[in-house]
Order: C-alpha cells, then structure tokens, then sequence
C-alpha cells in the first residue's frame, strides 16, 4: 500500500510550502550584488526558530560581508580544506570519486588545476557561518552524548537550523548552498571562533546568476515502509554502488564540461 490519503487531500498552506520545499535548490553560482539587510536578518530569524534536543539551541551565527574575510576563508578552503577532499578521493575507485576530484594522469601534477574548484561561493554578497557550541548539549538527557550518540544533538540541532535557513533564503527569492568545512581550525582562527565552538557549515547567499533546474530526490515507494521494516526494499552493498555509479553518471559529463575553478 502506497498512498496514505487520497492524492487530493491536502491544504493552501501544504501546497505552498511543498512549492517551496520543491523549488529551494543549492545555488553555487550566486551573483555579488548586495542582499537587504533585513532578508539577511529573516534568515537568521527562521534558524533561531529551530528544533533542538530539550531546547537547548546550541547555534549561533556570523554574517560575513567584508570581502578581506571572505577572501581569507577562501584561502584557508583552497589550501586545506579542499586538499585535504582532493587526496582523500584519490583513495578511491576512480568512478566513484566525487567528480570534481578525479583527474587523470599524474595526481600529484593534476592538484594545482582543481585546486580552486568549488570556490564560487567567495562571490557571495553574505556568508553566514553556522556554529556550534557544544556545551548546550549539558541541557538534554546525559544518554544522548553516550554510547555512539557523539555530538548528534549538536549536529541534529544546526541541521535543522540550517534547513529552515535555506528554506527561509528560498522564500525571499534568494539562493544558497551548503558549503561543508571538513577541517576546521584555519576558518576558525579566521574567524576568531572559540576554541569550544564548532563551524558546522557556511551558508553563501545571494541572489543566484543560474537558471532553475529540475532536481532529483528517490521515490517515496523506495523510502517508506509501512507498519514495519519491508525487506524486499533493502538495499543490498551492490546496489548502493550500482545507484552511485547512476548518480555519478548523471553528474559526470555536467562537472566535466565546465571550466576549473568553476564549482
Ligand atoms: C550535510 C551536507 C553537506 C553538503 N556539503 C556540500 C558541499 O560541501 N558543497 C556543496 O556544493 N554542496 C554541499 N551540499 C549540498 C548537496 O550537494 C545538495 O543538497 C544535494 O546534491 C541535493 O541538491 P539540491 O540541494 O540542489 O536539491 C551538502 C548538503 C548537505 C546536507
């Protein structure tokens, strides 16, 4: 049994937020004219309205426009972060790299052409950087931070700020990415993070200099179960590579025709 509800079934509001959800999409080519200070604050305000483990809110933010700032994180993103993914990947089976990170030939001589990959998000008029203070986490019960729960609070908690963030950004017309910091210490000393906080992601936005394109997710008959487990909807280890090598080749030849340094 698929449908719960009749295809029908549904409000305005649904609708409009399924409108939104359906068109928010990440926006890695943003234009650098300036956003209004007030959607920047609209922004941050739906991320305050998150959901986090016994309400302890463990986020905060940083609205980056200088541009020797940005500059700065750009640097420290190029010389680390990014190396640091480059030679993590070339660990991999070739085909299954991400694609903006598999060369041919030489590694080692390759580097210095993808070395700037993804870094269009510099352009950005407004960087928000997420951070995380995990002391917050002492507000909920001490079992969410034992026994492989690690820093899930913490991490579930800026997730859900970040997607109500996106969604907000969407609303006012505005496009944004998710730019992951793998290594953190050189953007926090940028920054001037303490210590005890962690970046979780930084949020470029802007308004966006790309056409929309239709975007793909997996079909609810593949995710849902009902009632209890259906196993003859488990995947098995050959099928998670069979569908990464599908959504590699989607991603392939649209990574490959584009020019280095663009992300
Ligand atoms: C945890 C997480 C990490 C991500 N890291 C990056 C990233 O470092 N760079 C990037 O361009 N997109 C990143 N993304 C965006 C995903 O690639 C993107 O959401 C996904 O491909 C679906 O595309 P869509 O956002 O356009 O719908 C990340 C998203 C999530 C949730």
């Amino acid at each position: 049994m698929m449908a719960k509800t009749d295809d029908t079934t549904t409000t305005p509001e649904y609708e409009q937020f399924r409108e939104l959800f359906t068109r928010r999409m990440s926006i890695r080519d943003l234009r650098p004219d300036p956003v209004p200070d007030a959607y920047v604050d609209r922004i941050l305000e739906a991320g305050r309205w998150a959901m986090s483990g016994a309400n302890s809110q463990p986020w905060e933010f940083i609205v980056v426009r200088d541009d020797a700032v940005k500059r700065e994180l750009i640097e420290a993103y190029v010389d680390v972060n990014n190396d640091f993914i480059f030679w993590m990947e070339q660990m991999r089976l070739a085909e299954l790299r991400h694609p903006a990170f598999q060369v041919e030939g030489d590694a080692a001589e390759q580097w210095e052409r993808v070395r700037t990959r993804h870094t269009a998000w510099g352009k950005a008029p407004v960087l928000i950087v997420i951070l995380g203070d995990g002391r917050r986490q002492w507000g909920t019960v001490l079992g969410a931070m034992t026994f492989g729960r690690h820093q899930s609070h913490l991490t579930d908690a800026l997730s859900n700020a970040a997607t109500l963030m996106h969604l907000a950004a969407t609303s006012l017309g505005l496009g944004s990415q998710h730019v992951t910091i793998h290594v953190q210490e050189p953007f926090k000393r940028v920054l001037g993070v303490p210590d005890l906080l962690m970046i979780h992601h930084i949020l470029p936005i802007g308004f966006s200099a790309i056409d929309r394109r239709p975007t793909v997710r997996r079909p609810l008959g593949e995710i849902v179960h009902y009632d209890r487990y259906d196993q003859d909807k488990y995947m098995s280890n050959r099928q998670v590579l069979g569908f990464l090598h599908e959504l590699r080749g989607r991603t392939m030849p649209a990574y490959h025709t584009r020019p280095a340094g663009e992300a």
